[in-house]
């Protein structure tokens, strides 16, 4: 995460520096392209260690909670599934691997959505 935002600083400084040299260049997006030239998937895994949610889940191995793997082939295929873990991921859940429930995650619902689409993408 560090990273990204030291890449984006980065980045403004270059941008301000070319518009010094060649102020009628209208080049308005450089500031944004190094974050979206980032790999999603480690955005999201950073996320998910952010989170805390691998103090009970891990992607290969059963922990407190099912594997993100396992969540993955359970879910594969079936409609509406990336809003269902959505919102299991935010609201919290029982009863679907096992005796103990899955407490609410503090996540906003744009996170829960990223990484419901995380999860479902590591199988
Ligand atoms: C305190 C432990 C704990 C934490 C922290 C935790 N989980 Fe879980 N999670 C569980 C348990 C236990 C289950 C199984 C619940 C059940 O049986 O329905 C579960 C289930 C799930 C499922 C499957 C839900 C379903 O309905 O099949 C997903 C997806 C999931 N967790 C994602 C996450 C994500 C993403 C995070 C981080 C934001 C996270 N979890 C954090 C314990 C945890």
């Amino acid at each position: 995460m560090r990273k990204v935002l030291i890449l984006s600083v980065l980045s403004i400084m270059l941008f301000s520096c070319q518009q010094k040299q060649q102020a009628s260049a209208p080049s308005q997006e450089m500031p944004a392209k190094p974050q979206e030239a980032k790999a999603p998937q480690d955005e999201r895994a950073a996320l998910a260690s952010e989170k805390g949610c691998f103090a009970c889940h891990d992607v290969n191995v059963k922990k407190v909670g099912p594997s993100f793997k396992e969540v993955a082939s359970k879910y594969e295929g079936i409609t509406g599934s990336i809003d269902t873990l959505a919102k299991r991921i935010k609201n919290g859940g029982s009863g679907k691997w096992g005796n103990v429930p899955m407490p609410p995650q503090n996540v906003t619902e744009e996170e829960a959505k990223k990484l419901a689409e995380w999860v479902m993408s590591v199988r």
